[in-house]
């Protein structure tokens, strides 16, 4: 029988999509109550995790693409850290020798599409299958949002309903066919605290009009949509964010950024989590890269305003289930 322990593992860590994000309530500890839908996003990390050299005594990590920041505080290690710590040590417990891991990134770091998070949750489930561990569902749940809040999501990685801080996901079944996305990204990295910060600051919770249209979306997306549906209801979606107000304040020129591109493009321009990354739909892929094309040409000719430390990350991708690309 082939050793568990010597199979590296590789698995594609997807990019989220907030269509709504509610903020219903503030909790005790600090965090905020959510109703959410979140859909997977053909865009996607790579995650490579191989047995680490003999001599290695730590988890090590190597990353390519998008610069995540310092290695130390990666979610990757943390993940395997978690996962280790949980496997626990002793008798008829497997061995959980020390990992080397890869990561190509290709989402935007700290932009509102749950890479971290992502990458987070296929390093938990990666570290598992390399050192042969069992977990039962509800303690890598545990672990999980242990990590971050959005974590859990990505055990699954399939459209659902995000209640509580991150933690009760109601699987829908999403989008039939494969919509189109426009992603544009500023190069202003967000931290997410600030953002709700403010959220607290002007308003402390949404006004309900969000919530209402996360709660008919979940309900509609519970019973399948097709791209074309999705994609006139887009005007709808682009206003169902409880954080953009905060978001905007914490990014001077996000608005004119999103007004620019509402101009360029003719169509309703929504925000995914804390941001800063805004979206436009379309019925498919090809759509969203002409549309790309328009763009990258706004951006190059001023009429789309540049923020931060260059011209944005302009990418065209497509919402998933998340069933067909094995990413869970
Ligand atoms: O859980 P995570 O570390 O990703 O959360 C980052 C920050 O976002 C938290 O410290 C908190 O300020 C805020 N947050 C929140 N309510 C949530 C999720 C995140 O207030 N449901």
């Amino acid at each position: 029988m082939p050793d568990a322990r010597l199979t590296p593992v590789i698995r594609l860590a997807p990019a989220k999509l907030n269509l709504t994000l509610a903020v219903v309530g503030r909790r005790e500890d600090g965090f905020h109550e959510l109703h959410s839908v979140f859909v997977p996003l053909t865009l996607a990390d790579r995650l490579s995790l191989a047995p680490a050299r003999a001599s290695a005594r730590e988890d090590s990590l190597h990353v390519t693409g998008f610069d995540a920041g310092p290695i130390p505080e990666n979610l990757v290690l943390r993940a395997i850290a978690t996962a280790r710590a949980t496997v626990g040590e002793g008798p008829g417990r497997p061995p959980t020798p020390s990992l080397a891991a890869r990561l190509e990134k290709r989402i935007p770091v700290a932009a509102g599409l749950g890479g971290g998070s992502s990458d987070a949750a296929a390093a938990l489930g990666g570290a598992l299958e390399a050192w042969g561990a069992e977990l039962d569902s509800e303690r890598r749940l545990r672990a999980a949002a242990s990590i971050g809040s959005d974590v859990p999501f990505f055990l699954r990685g399939t459209p659902a309903l995000v209640e509580g801080r991150g933690e009760r996901l109601t699987p829908l079944k999403g989008v039939h066919g494969h919509p189109g996305i426009l992603l544009v990204t500023p190069r202003v990295a967000i931290r997410t605290p600030d953002v709700f910060a403010v959220f607290d600051g002007i308003r402390g919770a949404g006004d309900g009009s969000v919530r209402m249209s996360s709660e008919h979306l979940a309900q509609e997306l519970g019973n399948g949509l097709s791209a074309t549906d999705l994609v006139a209801r887009a005007g709808v979606l682009a206003s169902a964010n409880d954080l953009l107000p905060a978001a905007i304040l914490v990014v001077p020129g996000l608005q004119g950024m999103k007004r620019a591109l509402t101009r360029t493009l003719g169509r309703a321009v929504g925000m995914s989590g804390s941001g800063p990354t805004l979206w436009t739909l379309y019925p498919s892929l090809a759509e969203a890269q002409a549309a790309a094309g328009l763009v990258e040409a706004a951006v190059a000719a001023g009429t789309i305003p540049t923020l931060g430390d260059g011209p944005p990350s302009i990418i065209a991708t497509t919402i998933t289930t998340g069933h067909e690309e094995g990413t869970s």
